[in-house]
């Protein structure tokens, strides 16, 4: 008989999708305008897609934080048994590295846009800055590399999580209703 798979409460599955909604936009929208900004085009397009990406990206900061404290207090539902020891390690270990580049990833941004200092987001609205950051415009570039190869890393890790539940739908194993 096939052992009963056990789903993440809801609010987690949510708070899931909503997540991966956030990344997803973030990334094509950084890279967009980092090319726009290289390109030097500068005008109301770029203004709104930089405003956008800071305020997704410091939302998903805060998530995170929260993300990671109801984790530490909150039991995952168990593999199945028929799901191999190394693949549950393995499972485990990417999505440990996916939450700390989550974690590193927005911290580089928002250390970066106070460094230059580029705190204004949508609305008009001024995000907080990051303490002990001085304004610096050339720390400010070093942060900004350092966040888009952050982003970039964090894309890759991304495909292989969404690989790796392609893997498990085509199997029928359950694990992807987990989350669904
Ligand atoms: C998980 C969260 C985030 C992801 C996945 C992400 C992703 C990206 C990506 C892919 C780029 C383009 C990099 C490049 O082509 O050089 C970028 C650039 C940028 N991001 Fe983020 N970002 C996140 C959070 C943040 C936060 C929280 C802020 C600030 C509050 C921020 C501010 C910026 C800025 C200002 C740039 C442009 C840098 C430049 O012009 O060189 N990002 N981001």
């Amino acid at each position: 008989m096939q052992q009963e798979i056990q789903k993440y409460p809801a609010s987690w599955r949510i708070l899931h999708w909503v997540m991966a909604v956030m990344v997803l936009t973030l990334i094509p929208i950084g890279l967009w305008m980092a090319s726009r900004a290289e390109a030097d085009i500068w005008g109301d397009l770029t203004d709104t897609l930089y405003s956008w990406h800071k305020a997704i990206g410091f939302s998903v900061l805060l998530l995170m934080i929260l993300r990671i404290l109801v984790k530490i207090r909150m039991k995952s539902p168990p593999y199945p048994d028929h799901l191999p020891r190394q693949l549950q390690i393995a499972a485990k270990s990417l999505h440990f590295v996916m939450y700390i580049f989550l974690v590193v990833t927005p911290l580089f941004g928002w250390a970066g846009v106070t460094a230059y200092p580029a705190l204004v987001t949508l609305g008009g609205y001024h995000l907080p800055a990051m303490p002990f950051v001085p304004e610096d415009k050339e720390l400010a570039n070093l942060l900004f590399n350092i966040h888009g190869w952050l982003a970039i890393t964090l894309a890759v890790l991304i495909v292989g999580h969404i690989g790796a539940a392609f893997r498990h739908m085509l199997r029928k194993d359950g694990i992807v209703r987990r989350m669904v």
